[in-house]
């Protein structure tokens, strides 16, 4: 497929909006800090191609007036911290043309043809302060249809927030007015303040997760890695939820959640295709939303990153062996020591570290950072997402996902799009397990 005629340019707030830094939380500026894609595929649209990109354009110029943070740009504050220096400078908008029709493609799923559709961002090259928080391409396929790949500063937008901003786009592209407009100061997460207590809790999350015993995490980053999609029906959902509450019914008062049940399914699954040895040690990074966790909750449509990583660590022997309810409930027990409490716990240590930026992965010492590859593994929950349903006017999206993700060990869990209880799971592993982990991952299903 080519992609062709692109034309870039910068989209910006409608009306004059606020201007001045504005102070991040330290929660923005931990764990995922680069751009997150993701592409969106439309059947239709008018013949009157040009009127469609003026009315995304202007459209998203009224929607900036309101999310004028990602308008803005990141620049550096003292003690290795970030801040938004929210200037109005823009959203950069890719027009494009694909000499191919959407039916031409052999599949919605995260290709390299994703490379084409969706703006990457050159952190190595470009300064930090000119790099637009949002950077989106919408291309023409020759049948109509179009596709929208969207790339989103994380600084700025977890995915509840990311999610919200391209509904109002899309609600006000339709020609309606913004539902919710986003709460934007993120003092209520302590942005900009000194630490408050001098609790001494040492998070696991702030230390180095475990390496392949006799080996560098070197060597395992630069491993080649690819990218599957899989698919679990309704029953098989069911199926794995029943196998973790069978094993586990005395001691629960109800049962696990599909979170828990199918990210445990996959932690056995990753240590068995990754072929560990029984001692070795091993984490799962868990990404929990804490909007309603905090006393009194965080207000509603709080826009930032309301996000708190938890780490459940076990050995590769320990997880293959013991039940899934065992493994799923190892999972539960490091999501329930979320609260109040334990989130201002993890701001104050944030907050006393002198240079936050190795927490992060627009550092540039990157490679030494923490890895969540082999031996590790990462598994974000987007069931509760509202990421269906996004009409800018001619008709909801056929296809919904992430972009390219290439980290070894990066695993999503969605909800399918047709509603029947069906799940996707993508997940991005080294070349040489891949295989191995489907292999596994249906056939333990089945047993
Ligand atoms: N709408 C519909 N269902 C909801 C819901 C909502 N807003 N909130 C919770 N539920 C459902 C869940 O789907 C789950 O149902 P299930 O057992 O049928 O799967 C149940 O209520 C319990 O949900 P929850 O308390 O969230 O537990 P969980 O085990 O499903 O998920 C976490 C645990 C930590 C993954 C989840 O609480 C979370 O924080 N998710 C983060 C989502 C997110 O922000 N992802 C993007 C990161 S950038």
């Amino acid at each position: 497929m080519r992609v062709f005629n692109k034309i870039s340019s910068m989209v910006q707030p409608l009306t004059r909006t606020w201007s001045g830094k504005l102070a991040l939380s330290e929660l923005d500026q931990v764990g995922v800090t680069n751009h997150v894609p993701t592409i969106y595929f439309y059947k239709h649209s008018p013949d009157d191609w040009i009127t469609v990109l003026q009315t995304l354009k202007s459209s998203l110029s009224c929607t900036l007036v309101h999310f004028y943070p990602l308008a803005g740009r990141l620049s550096f504050a003292s003690r290795g911290r970030l801040e938004i220096n929210c200037n109005a400078a823009g959203v950069q908008f890719m027009e494009a043309y694909a000499d191919k029709m959407l039916m031409d493609l052999d599949t919605f799923l995260p290709s390299p043809i994703y490379h084409q559709l969706i703006p990457s961002i050159d952190y190595q090259n470009a300064p930090l302060e000119e790099v637009p928080l949002v950077v989106l391409q919408v291309t023409r396929f020759s049948c109509g249809g179009f596709s929208l790949g969207l790339n989103i500063s994380h600084v700025v937008a977890d995915g509840q927030s990311a999610l919200h901003f391209v509904s109002e786009w899309a609600r006000i592209c339709r020609g309606e007015l913004i539902e919710s407009v986003p709460y934007l100061d993120r003092s209520f997460l302590r942005a900009g303040e000194p630490p408050r207590s001098c609790s001494t809790i040492e998070h696991e999350q702030f230390g180095l997760p475990p390496v392949l015993i006799d080996q560098s995490s070197k060597s395992e980053r630069e491993q080649e890695t690819t990218v599957a999609m899989l698919r679990l029906i309704a029953t098989q959902v069911e199926k794995l939820r029943e196998m973790a509450d069978r094993s586990q019914k005395s001691e629960m008062s109800h049962g696990f959640t599909r979170y828990e049940a199918i990210t445990a399914h996959i932690w056995q699954t990753s240590c068995k295709a990754r072929n560990h040895k029984p001692e070795q040690p091993t984490a799962l990074n868990i990404s929990v939303d804490i909007r309603n966790k905090m006393r009194p909750p965080l207000p509603q449509k709080y826009f930032g990153n309301a996000i708190v990583d938890v780490i459940a660590t076990g050995f590769s022997g320990e997880i293959v062996s013991n039940s899934l309810g065992y493994v799923s409930n190892k999972i539960r027990d490091v999501i329930k020591k979320v609260d109040d409490e334990y989130v201002n716990s993890v701001i104050d240590s944030l907050k006393r570290q002198e240079d936050l930026s190795r927490f992060g992965e627009l550092s540039t010492s990157n490679d030494e950072g923490p890895y969540y590859g082999n031996p590790n593994l990462g598994v974000i929950s987007w069931l509760t997402l509202p990421i269906y349903g996004t009409d800018f006017g001619w008709g909801k999206e056929i296809h919904m996902g992430p972009g390219t993700h290439e980290s070894d060990g990066a695993s999503l869990i969605l909800n399918g799009q047709d509603g029947d209880g069906s799940l996707i799971v993508p997940i991005c592993l080294q070349v040489r397990h891949m295989e191995d982990f489907k292999k596994v991952f249906y056939q333990d299903i089945d047993l």
